[in-house]
């Protein structure tokens, strides 16, 4: 059986979504029109310490800044995250916010995005796949700084099962859409990853290019955490972004799991959008 799910974007995009492009949804996405369950991550902490690569992918609503979704920052002039976060935007009301624990706060490291990089074969049906764009900002980071830093995105090896994962974000705190809230504060929720059989057999079909994250019901990433990041937190081995936040299900932490974009099987096309980038740039001076 197949567990209806969600897309895990901003409850404002959503709506927006909802209202804008109603005739895009396709059969399977039932997440955008009939369920605005809305939800932070379900069931974690406050995050204390900075995470200085995580972003706050923003829109501008009746003059403020809203959250929508999360991205991290990977190079000096790029931000990783969902494909779905920014396929159906344009970039011109958008924005990113670093080197905050607060997304409210209205940080000195606000930058615009110039340019989207959705992947090509980014599709949402049958299934979703290639859930991943590349986001160019200006200025660029201030990389010196110690509030900002891009993740490192570890190798091209495959994360297995039961490795110890932590996600970050400031996605809605209640499973649903009634009541829903999202806070200020940057969330923090430890788990797990299974394997993909394992995620397949409860319900998602996912892809080797996904990665799955499951805990104790009540637990689990919610909407308004897409395009956040996934990371492995083994002892002893480098801390590196493993994943994107997808999709889940259609209410948020109710012992199913998380999936993720696998960023390990997405490394030559970050690479080649990274250097085009770069190409471009040095070719404009
Ligand atoms: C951060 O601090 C708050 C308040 O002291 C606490 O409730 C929370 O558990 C802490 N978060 C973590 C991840 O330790
Ligand atoms: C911003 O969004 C509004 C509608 O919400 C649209 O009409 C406008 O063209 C957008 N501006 C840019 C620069 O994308």
């Amino acid at each position: 059986m197949i567990p209806k799910y969600q897309l895990l974007f901003g409850i404002i995009l959503c709506l927006i979504l909802a209202g804008e492009v109603a005739s895009n949804i396709p059969e399977s996405g039932k997440g955008l029109t009939g369920e605005l369950d809305a939800a932070r991550i379900n069931g974690g902490q406050l995050m204390n310490e900075s995470v200085p690569f995580q972003v706050s992918i923003q829109m501008l609503r009746r003059g403020r800044w809203r959250h929508f979704c999360s991205g991290s920052i990977v190079s000096e002039q790029h931000v990783l995250t969902a494909a779905h976060c920014v396929d159906k935007l344009q970039v011109g009301n958008l924005s990113v916010l670093g080197g905050t624990l607060n997304w409210q706060l209205d940080g000195r490291h606000r930058h615009r995005i110039v340019a989207k990089h959705v992947h090509p074969l980014y599709t949402m049906s049958p299934r979703i796949i290639n859930d991943i764009a590349l986001l160019r900002i200006s200025p660029p980071f201030q990389l010196q700084l110690a509030e900002i830093a891009a993740v490192p995105l570890g190798g091209g090896a495959r994360i297995g099962r039961q490795m110890p994962v932590r996600l970050t974000g400031w996605g809605s705190i209640t499973p649903t859409s009634t009541g829903a809230q999202v806070p200020d504060r940057l969330q923090v929720l430890n788990y797990q990853t299974i394997s993909n059989e394992e995620c397949v057999q409860k319900g998602f079909r996912v892809t080797p290019n996904e990665i799955c994250a499951l805990s104790a019901p009540g637990q689990g990433a919610c909407m308004g955490d897409s395009g956040g990041p996934l990371i492995l937190t083994a002892s002893g081995r480098p801390l590196q972004l493993v994943g994107i936040v997808s999709y889940g299900s259609a209410t948020c932490a109710q012992g199913k799991p998380d999936v993720y974009t696998r960023v390990s099987s997405f490394l030559p096309y970050i690479s080649k959008i990274l250097s085009q980038d770069l190409a471009q740039a040095t070719h404009k001076r």
